[in-house]
């Protein structure tokens, strides 16, 4: 199925939407589960927050290797080059945190020595516990999810509403289901 000029395939926008909606679920979970210190136990939204993150990076490995594999739709016509440019700087960048984010996520539960349980199998620690030189881990990857992360998903979601409500073009409607 090859995209046509007037918009993304019916997969490049279920993966885009499905990773819209875990991500909105694991950023709830993030901000209600306890904080995680020393000897915190994984209670039930901790346990929630890896088993979407997991998910959140699964979908993104087929993601991604479906964009490797199938061409995005000619930019709509008319568009300034730098529309164009930022665009792709911003998606890519967004992939980028959507691999960066959960791996560091992993490894600093693994660090903490926190199971991580998948419906009931375990995954292998990527870091033995207390690794020495792995406890930064935590915090970049809180502060690239609360800071970073949101400020390019802001950045994206302005531009989407500029091209819909001031250009009136066909940005926005090219993502949006039919
Ligand atoms: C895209 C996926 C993910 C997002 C957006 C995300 C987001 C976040 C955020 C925002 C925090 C900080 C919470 C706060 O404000 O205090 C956090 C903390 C944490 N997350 Fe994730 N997370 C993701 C995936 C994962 C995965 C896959 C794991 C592990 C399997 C994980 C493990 C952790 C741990 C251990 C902490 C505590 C870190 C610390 O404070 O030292 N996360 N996450
Ligand atoms: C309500 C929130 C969102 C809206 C309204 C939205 C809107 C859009 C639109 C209109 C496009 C097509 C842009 C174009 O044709 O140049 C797009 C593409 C894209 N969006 Fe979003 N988006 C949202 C959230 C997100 C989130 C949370 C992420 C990832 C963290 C994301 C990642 C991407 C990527 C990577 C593309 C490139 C297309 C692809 O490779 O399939 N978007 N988005």
């Amino acid at each position: 199925m090859a995209p046509t000029s007037s918009g993304y395939t019916g997969t490049a926008k279920a993966l885009h939407w499905l990773i819209v909606l875990l991500l909105i679920a694991q950023f709830i979970f993030a901000w209600t589960m306890p904080h995680i210190g020393r000897n915190t136990p994984v209670t039930t939204l901790i346990s929630l927050h890896f088993t979407f993150g997991i998910i959140i990076l699964a979908v993104a490995i087929v993601r991604l290797a479906w964009r490797l594999t199938h061409r995005e739709p000619p930019p709509e016509d008319g568009l300034p080059p730098w529309q164009n440019l930022s665009a792709h700087i911003v998606h890519w960048l967004l992939y980028a945190l959507l691999f960066v984010i959960p791996i560091l996520g992993w490894i600093n539960a693994s660090w903490r020595g926190m199971p991580i349980v998948m419906f009931g199998l375990e995954l292998p620690q990527l870091i033995t516990t207390r690794a020495a030189g792995w406890g930064w881990t935590g915090d970049v990857h809180g502060l690239m999810s609360n800071y970073l992360m949101l400020a390019l998903v802001g950045l994206h979601v302005v531009a989407a509403l500029y091209h819909h409500f001031v250009r009136h073009d066909g940005v926005l409607k090219r993502m949006l289901p039919r």
